[in-house]
């Protein structure tokens, strides 16, 4: 399994009702089917099927479980497509022992192999945890977990019934779990979100620890069954946050959020020293985060005068990278989860590197293993789509670069222009509706904006599901020039800067070829206005800090964009919030 949500609850109150809405706040990690499972004095009932959980749940009648305890799990899977039999939880072969699995089991082919015999019913690597369990159960179910764990090669966040008491067991290696602490109940989640409403007391499991929930009783205990006490740590955020607030979709709301998330992270603390200067930096990410890397080097090579290399994590570790003590490894996730970051983090760290961890999520794996970690202040980022994340991310390394460096930018004036940028989000929408039956798009900036312009088509792909290429203005003329016509148009991130002059005649040489142009541009530029097919107008600031501000109404035209278009904004086809896997 990829990058699922697992929720469980054991207490006084009806599971079933409670896990729907854990399930519903955990959706965002998977949605390709989704189950439940609850356990009665009629033993464990398992409520399964495809889709999504709005789709599946009417059918599947989640709350109408019996029972006061239970797990659940929303699914994005790797193994098997989806449908029902592959959605978990999975049960044992007698029925007595049900589970929900969150990560890979690598060997599981050979374990099923061992198995010789057992009726396997889904095509799921997770189901042998299920089988493991029950042969290695003698009347305890922390027993039988320490087992399997021992046997299982691989990432998982493991939750277990059984039927025979009303606990349940977790286990946790490489895949995110959280226990919340409530009064006479407790709950489990893949993250705080599946229980933040109830409780505000959380303990992250480390890797290779299992736990014991009672409705009375949370017990940890380490791999060889010895009983340790674990960290209660305050969740700092409000259910709030991880709610929509009257926004039609999570990304809308996050894209808003941006003003208030940009004003905290320039506040934040940020701690992090070098004895000694870096020789390079080596900023690794994925996705969004590796974009707000791209802008990193700009501003780090500016202001520190420090070589920087950039690479999306999936290169960096197969790439031999020649890096060593005298470096500073950057990993840059929202999540701390990425797969391909944190195995370009640990390749980094086993070459001696200094390493930095710039993080939205709190005691993520990756944030546990760097040598020092900068916490971003977006808050939960639920829509798949990372908006408010990105902004975030780019304050880290502004501050980075100013600590490196000394020399200080305004960063305190952008929440007031990004304000006004969102001000203009129906003008955006009003041009949306002009193109959003369009195939093509081809996005283009320079030098600080060429970041932006791979971020901006990005976000118009993963949501609208428009082809849309980004490309450094100067490139285009190296091949892109070749699709211009009317049918494909071109966003040109073009304010008044020191390459201004460079992007107008890009832009003419689109016109020329009859191309289309939106282009973002300066407040007042009249000659882009003058020229520009459309134009999205950001205020004026510092040429460093315009990607703080170019990037908004490229975020609000993809969103409205995907809107018009009808599409899932915050859960768009094929694709996860968080991807734990390669
Ligand atoms: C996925 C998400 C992207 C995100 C990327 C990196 O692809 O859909 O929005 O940018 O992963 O995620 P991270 O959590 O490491 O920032």
């Amino acid at each position: 399994m990829k990058m699922c949500g697992i929720a469980g609850y054991t207490g006084k109150r009806k599971a079933g009702e409670l896990l729907l809405k854990s399930i519903r706040n955990l959706e965002y990690r998977g949605y390709d089917s989704v189950g439940m499972c609850t356990l009665s004095g009629q033993g464990i009932e398992v409520r399964k099927g495809k889709g999504k959980v709005s789709e599946a749940a009417p059918e599947l009648e989640f709350s109408s479980l019996p029972g006061t305890t239970g797990i659940a799990h929303t699914r994005w899977g790797t193994h098997g497509v989806p449908s029902e039999k592959n959605a978990h939880p999975h049960l044992s072969p007698s029925g007595k022992i049900a589970i929900a699995h969150n990560g890979i089991i690598e060997n599981y082919l050979q374990l099923k192999e061992e198995l010789r015999g057992a009726d396997f019913r889904s095509d799921t690597d997770s189901e042998v945890i299920a089988h493991l369990l029950e042969k290695n159960y003698s009347g305890s179910l922390r027993d039988a977990m320490l087992k399997t764990m021992k046997m299982l090669n691989g990432t998982y966040a493991v939750c277990a019934i059984c039927a025979d008491s009303g606990k349940i067991v977790v286990a946790r290696n490489g895949s995110p779990l959280a226990i919340g602490l409530g009064v006479g109940e407790n709950f489990i989640g893949s993250d705080v979100s599946a229980f933040v409403e109830h409780t505000k007391k959380v303990v992250y499991l480390e890797d290779f620890e299992i736990a014991v929930l009672g409705e009375d009783s949370v017990e940890v205990f380490d791999r060889e069954g010895r009983q340790v006490s674990p960290e209660v740590k305050k969740i700092d955020w409000s259910v709030e946050c991880a709610q929509k607030q009257g926004y039609k979709h999570f990304m809308l709301k996050e894209i808003h959020e941006q003003p208030r998330v940009v004003r905290e992270s320039v506040s934040a603390p940020f701690d992090f020293e070098m004895e000694t200067r870096p020789e390079r930096i080596f900023v690794v990410a994925c996705g969004t985060a590796a974009y707000a890397g791209l802008t990193g080097k700009y501003i780090l090579e500016k202001q520190a005068g420090i070589p920087v290399e950039v690479a999306p994590a999936s290169e960096f570790r197969y790439s031999n990278p020649v890096i060593g003590e005298k470096d500073l490894f950057v990993a840059i996730s929202q999540s701390g989860e990425t797969a391909d970051t944190l195995a370009a983090l640990r390749l980094a760290k086993q070459k001696g590197a200094k390493t930095l961890g710039i993080i939205n999520v709190r005691e993520s794996t990756i944030a546990r293993e760097v040598d020092s970690v900068v916490y971003t202040a977006a808050g939960p980022e639920i829509g798949v789509a990372s908006t408010k994340a990105f902004l975030s991310q780019l304050v880290a390394l502004y501050r980075l670069s100013s600590k490196l460096s000394g020399k200080e930018l305004p960063l305190s004036s952008l929440p007031g222009k990004i304000e006004q940028v969102l001000l203009r989000s129906k003008s955006i929408r009003e041009t949306a509706k002009k193109y959003f039956r369009v195939y093509n798009f081809l996005y283009m900036g320079r030098n600080f904006n060429f970041p932006v312009a791979m971020e901006g088509a990005l976000k118009l792909k993963e949501i609208s599901y428009i082809h849309a290429e980004g490309y450094a203005s100067g490139e285009m003329k190296h091949g892109p020039l070749a699709l211009v016509c009317d049918e494909v148009p071109t966003v040109a991130i073009s304010p008044r800067d020191s390459v201004y002059p460079k992007m107008v005649s890009n832009i003419q040489e689109i016109l020329a070829r009859n191309g289309k142009v939106l282009a973002v541009a300066t407040e007042g530029d009249r000659e882009i206005s003058g020229q520009a097919t459309d134009v999205f107008e950001v205020p004026e600031t510092e040429e460093e800090l315009y990607p703080f501000l170019t990037v908004v109404p490229l975020q609000l035209f993809a969103y409205h964009v995907a809107d018009l278009r009808d599409c899932d904004v915050d859960k768009p086809r094929n694709l996860a919030k968080s991807v734990t896997v390669e």
